[in-house]
């Protein structure tokens, strides 16, 4: 039950669109790209996420915020961090984290002041309601001096050894990425440390190649070091965001400071709309959220007249098998399965999961325009296997042997789903 003015719930009514995700974290209206600053803070969930409340685009970057006492039911929350005219976050509030610092909530996030290359550090504060932020205009620290070195962007703080470090992500868009390393014990003094990683390592270079390494994430899972890499690559004088990998190795002490030396490494997601995730070490377990940019089947015209783009995928659940990297759905989800539905028959719900036993295939149909929603008989999904299915609107998120595979599938007031399945299928509502 939101417990907010009306001003900050969803001002819209669900069913006009239904491509709009329905359970997924997304901004009442305007864009979202990166989750942000995830955390479980005195029994809340919260996650913010990178936000033009301005309109459908990437620009005038903000941190939305929304949250939830059960990874089911989100409640909008206000806007935390806005840029703010003559300071170093002017030109946006870009990726960034939370960190508990002696019970004071704070944000370490990228201030954008005019060029992406130019970015630094900094941090705003809150109380633990994470409703009153406190920006402080203090850049911690800048873009080094390094001509390898053109642009630097998402601190992710982890710690190690007893103390607090953050990795940032960093490269140069026509030469190498990198990790740069900081201690940051002081949140209001860091000392940087040189890389955590650089192409040199050669697990690292063969698996993650990019020009940039977007949103770092580093956390300990069953006993090893696990480290998440968003693949920033120049590609034709623009650029492409190429996927998401993982390398699983360990922090290996190199003078004042460490090193990440991988052993394998694969991709978290195969689907062709997931980047920039954020992990959440919440007690034993790691959760992880995405975002899901619009699919090329939606148009920029609808994307406009609809005045939203992006979201958050569900969050998912990490372990680890041997050395590949695994995710499921978070368990709290099958509290969102109500009605069991006959698979038989066309599915007309804005939102269930499918459950099946060896291989499956989803199909969108929309007989208004003969055709199947991206073309005739488009397969919309096929597993090999067995495999958890969950969609919400346009969102589609498979969960099979393999890495997950997030995807965008654009549902209209006349499609509906076909199941074809050869083993045991079951399929529920959600919400
Ligand atoms: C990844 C990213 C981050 C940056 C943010 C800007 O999608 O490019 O590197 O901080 O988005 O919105």
């Amino acid at each position: 039950m939101s417990t907010l003015p009306d001003e900050v719930r969803r001002p819209y009514d669900d069913a006009v669109n239904p491509a709009r995700p329905r359970l997924h974290i997304l901004p009442p209206s305007g864009w979202l790209n990166d989750p942000n600053g995830v955390c479980h803070l005195d029994g809340r969930y919260h996650v913010f996420y990178q936000h033009n409340p301005d309109g459908p685009t990437h620009g005038n970057v903000h941190w939305g915020h929304a949250s939830s006492a059960d990874l089911r039911h989100w409640t909008d929350e206000p806007i935390a961090l806005a840029p703010t005219p003559g300071s170093g976050n002017e030109n946006g509030c870009w990726s960034g984290c939370l960190v508990d610092d002696d019970g004071v909530p704070t944000a370490v996030y990228t201030a954008v002041p005019d060029h992406a290359w130019n970015a630094g550090v900094a941090v705003a504060r809150s109380d633990r309601t994470l409703r009153e932020w406190r920006q402080d205009p203090v850049i911690k620290v800048g873009t080094p001096v390094d001509p390898t070195i053109a642009e630097v962007r998402d601190p992710f703080v982890f710690r190690s050894g007893g103390h607090r470090y953050a990795v940032q992500g960093a490269g140069h868009p026509t030469g190498d990425p990198q990790l740069l390393l900081y201690r940051c014990d002081d949140l209001d003094a860091w000392e940087p440390l040189g890389p955590l990683l650089t192409v040199d390592d050669p697990v690292a270079a063969s698996i993650a190649p990019a020009n940039i390494w977007e949103c770092p994430n580093l956390f300990e899972l069953g006993g090893r070091w696990v480290l998440l890499l968003s693949l920033w690559r120049h590609v034709d004088g623009t650029h492409d965001l190429a996927g998401v990998r993982y390398l699983v190795g360990d922090l290996v002490p190199t003078g004042a400071g460490l090193r990440f030396v991988a052993e394998s490494g694969g991709t978290v997601d195969e689907g062709p709309t997931f980047y920039a995730p954020q992990a959440l070490v919440d007690g034993d377990r790691i959760l992880l959220w995405g975002w899901a940019w619009e699919g090329a089947q939606r148009t920029a015209e609808e994307v406009a007249e609809a005045g939203w783009a992006g979201t958050l995928t569900f969050p998912r659940e990490l372990s680890l098998d041997g050395d590949r990297l695994v995710s499921r759905p978070a368990p709290e989800l099958t509290g969102l399965r109500s009605a069991e539905l006959d698979v038989t028959a066309p599915i007309r719900e804005a939102a269930f999961e499918i459950a099946a036993a060896g291989p499956l295939e989803l199909l969108l149909v929309d007989p208004a325009t003969g055709s199947r929603a991206t073309g005739s008989r488009a397969t919309t999904v096929r597993t090999d296997g067995a495999a958890r299915v969950l969609v919400d609107g346009s969102i589609v998120e498979v969960f099979a042997d393999g890495p997950s595979a997030t995807s965008r599938h654009y549902p209209t007031a006349t499609s509906h789903w076909e199941v074809s399945a050869r083993d045991d299928v079951r399929a529920w509502r959600l919400g």
